[in-house]
């Protein structure tokens, strides 16, 4: 007896488990990817560089008003149940008359992330709020039970017809299942903190379980799922003991070999995550807590080598669509948010939020349709592109590909004209072979000069927002501190 005493001890100085094994590695992939087959898995994500984001749930039909007022201008209106304090039947009495899918509404959101030249599709299979968009038989809150039609299907069906690859957003956050436990965590959001659990107590397994059979629904019977989305973890409350996380992604994983997920079920540093902001990131990512990190509504200072992320954002200041967010970025500052993420090596995932009947809000159509318009003529420089090789320049943005034969063919994203039509690569030594714009080809002087090469641009911008200049270069870009 002593003896067990003692060796328990014993481990638990050292830090072995005596019982329940390690929160944070327990489940843990047992045979990790070599970094070969990761690169091969995330080829076609960082070549994409840009995606449509869509929240799409019962808040899309309640539009950011309840009880007839606006429940305010700006914010995630995904959010409402829980800006109301609305308990989960008194919420979906009053939203679910108003979620009026129409047929075909999926194609059209297709069509459009096509057009704007997205490459891929992430929406909401079910939000904070509960609700499942697909038809699930773990519950009867989804739209199977309630609409009598697979909406997730029906997205799923569009994107593919499209040529887009598919994401499914999942929210481990559940504002409906009656046993999910949210006194467990003091940070994550739920309508009804700080009362108590209106059917008594609670059993937080029993949630775990039903979340682990939709997942494993949503996995099994829509084909290849290209992404999972995962939202969200508290610093309180997170991976392995709040959504028994690595198991999650392990039977993700058998089912779905070649899936792409985000770091979300965690919130640590190892994950990529320093704290609860949504600034919060940092440049580290153990790959047993996913694939990539994720920015929100922020675009990093700089790259962040060796660490796959991406930054999502909103076209106004909501996910969820509300009739009273005017807030509309301009085209400006989207097509630039492209290309600045695309130069420090990131995916943009831009947001729409449909209303309730799926129809996607004009100034979304129009905003989406400026990019791809700009995509069409521009694209070749944000696709398969790699982060800028200089810290800064005055004037806009770098993108790069290697050539064949070793050499490196830069795209420089004119956001600021010269006065004197000269761009300036500052400390770039090599050898400039070719330069010519983007859109219609003509031809542009670029020369090697003492603080590095200069590429003489049209005396007009032909494209106010961001001009394309594409220069060759022999070799891979040699940068050294410019004179002066
Ligand atoms: C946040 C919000 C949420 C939104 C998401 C998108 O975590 O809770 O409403 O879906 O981020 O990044």
């Amino acid at each position: 007896m002593r003896q067990t005493i003692l060796l328990l001890g014993l481990m638990s100085l050292l830090g072995c488990q005596t019982t329940a094994p390690s929160l944070k590695t327990s489940g843990a992939p047992s045979k990790p990817e070599s970094p070969a087959q990761r690169d091969a898995r995330m080829a076609w994500w960082r070549e994409a560089r840009f995606g449509m984001f869509v929240h799409w749930g019962l808040y899309s039909g309640l539009a950011g008003t309840w009880e007839g007022k606006p429940v305010g201008k700006t914010g995630g209106m995904e959010w409402i149940q829980q800006r109301v304090k609305a308990d989960t039947d008194t919420y979906a009495a009053a939203a679910l008359p108003k979620f009026k899918p129409t047929p075909g509404f999926a194609r059209k959101w297709a069509r459009l992330a096509k057009e704007a030249g997205c490459r891929y599709l992430v929406f909401t299979t079910k939000h904070h709020e509960g609700f499942g968009l697909f038809d699930s038989k773990a519950g009867d809150y989804n739209a199977g039970a309630k609409l009598h039609r697979d909406l997730v299907k029906e997205i799923v069906e569009a994107c593919r017809a499209e040529g887009l690859r598919v994401g499914f957003y999942h929210s481990v956050i559940d504002w409906h299942h009656d046993q999910y436990a949210y006194a467990k965590s003091k940070q994550l959001p739920h309508p009804l903190k700080g009362k108590p659990y209106p059917n008594g107590e609670r059993d937080h397994s029993k949630y775990v379980d039903y979340l682990h059979k939709q997942v494993n629904e949503l996995v099994s019977n829509y084909g290849p799922v290209d992404v999972l989305w995962w939202d969200y973890s508290a610093q309180d409350f997170q991976g392995q003991e709040a959504w028994r996380a690595f198991d999650l992604m392990n039977m993700v994983r058998a089912k779905q070999p070649a899936i792409i997920m985000n770091n979300r079920l965690f919130r640590s540093p190892e994950a990529g995550w320093s704290g609860m902001g949504t600034e919060g990131y940092i440049p580290t990512l153990d790959p047993k807590y996913g694939d990539f990190i994720t920015p929100e509504q922020h675009i990093p200072a700089t790259g962040m080598p060796g660490v796959d992320w991406e930054t999502c954002m909103t076209l106004n200041t909501t996910w969820g669509y509300s009739e009273h967010d005017h807030a509309w970025k301009s085209d400006e500052t989207l097509i630039r948010n492209l290309v600045d993420i695309a130069s420090k090596g990131g995916n943009y995932l831009l947001n729409i939020g449909p209303k309730g009947d799926g129809s996607v809000p004009e100034e979304s159509v129009k905003s989406l349709h400026a990019i791809g318009a700009w995509m069409k003529k521009n694209g070749e420089s944000i696709y398969g592109t790699q982060a800028s090789p200089f810290a800064s320049l005055a004037w806009g943005r770098c993108t790069q590909k290697k050539l064949a034969g070793g050499n490196t063919r830069l795209y420089l994203h004119v956001f600021d004209w010269p006065k004197d039509s000269k761009i300036v690569l500052p400390g770039l030594t090599n050898r400039p072979l070719k330069a010519r714009l983007l859109d219609g080809g003509r031809r542009l002087d670029a020369t090697a000069g003492e603080n590095g090469v200069v590429v003489v641009m049209p005396a007009i911008a032909s494209d106010p927002i961001a001009t394309v200049a594409v220069l060759d270069i022999a070799g891979v870009p040699k940068i050294v501190k410019p004179v002066k």
